[in-house]
């Protein structure tokens, strides 16, 4: 009896059997900091222990670019607050793209992902930049070749999915799973708003705070949400705020419209979260602004003029102190990361 099941597993694995799709193993909690909403997960994607370390191992390792240089994580580092630090991303022999890295911290809650909302899920989105000619280069057959020659990555996968041979989808949900645990609240704002501490936030942060959520004064919860419950700064929508403008004032990145070809789209691009935002400058789908203050007075002019500017957008009446109120609040936001269980 022993040795039939023997030999049906040697015979299943010379067959080159696959991997489940499915994580394997303990299922873990993501408990969510104060302020966010509950977190969906793909049922096929339960976020496992397995799954989160070996996501964790594969955003941090340079082996998945084609020269060994480029991790996820040179683009969306920790010190960084998960971006880059950039104004547009670098990728593999110093090429530049032309859209800023955006922060991955709280990606798990965004609808869609990119700038353009081209991907549905992060499953989706990991297999973007690995294959990306000026970003990673590594067409995804070499990637998952690559992994396979290490012993310790094949050990990793086995825990994670089970035993047989993995593939790419395997590379993207554990990617995804990892993904799912870089989320952030419980910042001074959450602490000061859902009560818990009213010295939380400081005189200046409050003001700005008000600014904020008037809509006839700064008008940015318009777009950027933060409610009575859960504030995730973002509506998930896309808006034309007019960055992107070139100085003959035409757009030169179309953003949402290649995706959808919808006019009123042009130069729409995806609400970021304000999150962390302190820590992922430089600001907009092309790091055109420096600094917190910088985008503050670009919203105070009205953004810039162009034909499908979102009508939320328009010139504000904000004193320099008003504006610098607006930018402590922006910087009360930096939160800390969920903790697993
Ligand atoms: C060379 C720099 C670079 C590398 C390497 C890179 N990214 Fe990105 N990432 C970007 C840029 C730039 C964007 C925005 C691109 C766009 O919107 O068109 C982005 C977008 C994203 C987003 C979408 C976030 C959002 O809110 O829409 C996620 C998630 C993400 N990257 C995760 C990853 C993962 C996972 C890896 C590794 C497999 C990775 N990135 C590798 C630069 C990089
Ligand atoms: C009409 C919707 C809308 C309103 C109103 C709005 N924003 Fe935005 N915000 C966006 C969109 C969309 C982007 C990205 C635009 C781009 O890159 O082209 C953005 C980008 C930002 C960024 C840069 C974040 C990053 O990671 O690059 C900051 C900071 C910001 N907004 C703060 C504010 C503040 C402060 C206000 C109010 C004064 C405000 N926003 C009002 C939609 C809006």
């Amino acid at each position: 009896m022993r040795l039939t099941v023997l030999v049906a597993a040697l015979l299943l694995g010379a067959c080159g059997r696959t991997a489940g799709e499915r994580p394997i193993g303990k299922k873990i909690e993501i408990v969510v900091p104060l302020g966010l909403p509950p977190l969906a997960v793909p049922g096929d994607n339960p976020v496992t222990a397995e799954t989160v370390a070996l996501g964790k191992k594969l955003f941090f390792d340079p082996r998945l670019s084609a020269d060994n240089t480029v991790s996820c994580a040179s683009c969306h580092s920790p010190e960084h607050g998960f971006g880059d630090g950039r104004k547009t991303a670098l990728g593999v022999r110093q090429q530049t793209g032309n859209r800023n890295a955006p922060t991955v911290l709280n990606a798990a809650y965004s609808p869609r992902q990119f700038w353009d909302g081209r991907a549905a899920s992060l499953e989706e989105q990991a297999a973007g930049p690995i294959a990306n000619p000026i970003e990673m280069n590594l067409p995804h057959g070499e990637c998952v070749e690559k992994l396979k020659e290490d012993p310790e990555y094949r050990v990793l996968f086995a825990k994670a999915f089970g035993e047989g041979e993995f593939g790419m989808e395997h590379v993207q949900r554990a990617i995804a799973a990892f993904e799912r645990t870089v989320i952030s609240g419980n910042s001074p704002f959450d602490r000061y708003f859902y009560g818990v501490d009213k010295t939380a936030l400081s005189a200046a942060a409050v003001r700005g705070m008000a600014i904020f959520m008037d809509r006839k004064r700064g008008n940015c919860v318009a777009c950027h949400l933060a409610g009575e419950k859960t504030a995730l700064f973002t509506d998930g929508l896309f808006h034309n705020v007019g960055a992107g403008l070139n100085a003959e004032g035409e757009l030169t990145d179309l953003g949402r419209f290649a995706e959808t070809k919808s006019e009123r789209d042009k130069g729409a691009f995806k609400t970021p979260s304000l999150r962390n935002v302190a820590q992922s400058g430089p600001y907009m789908h092309d790091g055109r602004l420096k600094t917190l203050r910088e985008v503050v007075d670009f919203y105070a002019g009205g953004g810039s003029s162009n034909p499908y500017l979102d009508k939320e957008i328009k010139p504000l009446a904000l004193t320099g102190l008003d504006r610098e109120d607006l930018v402590a609040f922006l910087e009360s936001l930096t939160g800390e990361l969920a903790r697993v269980r």
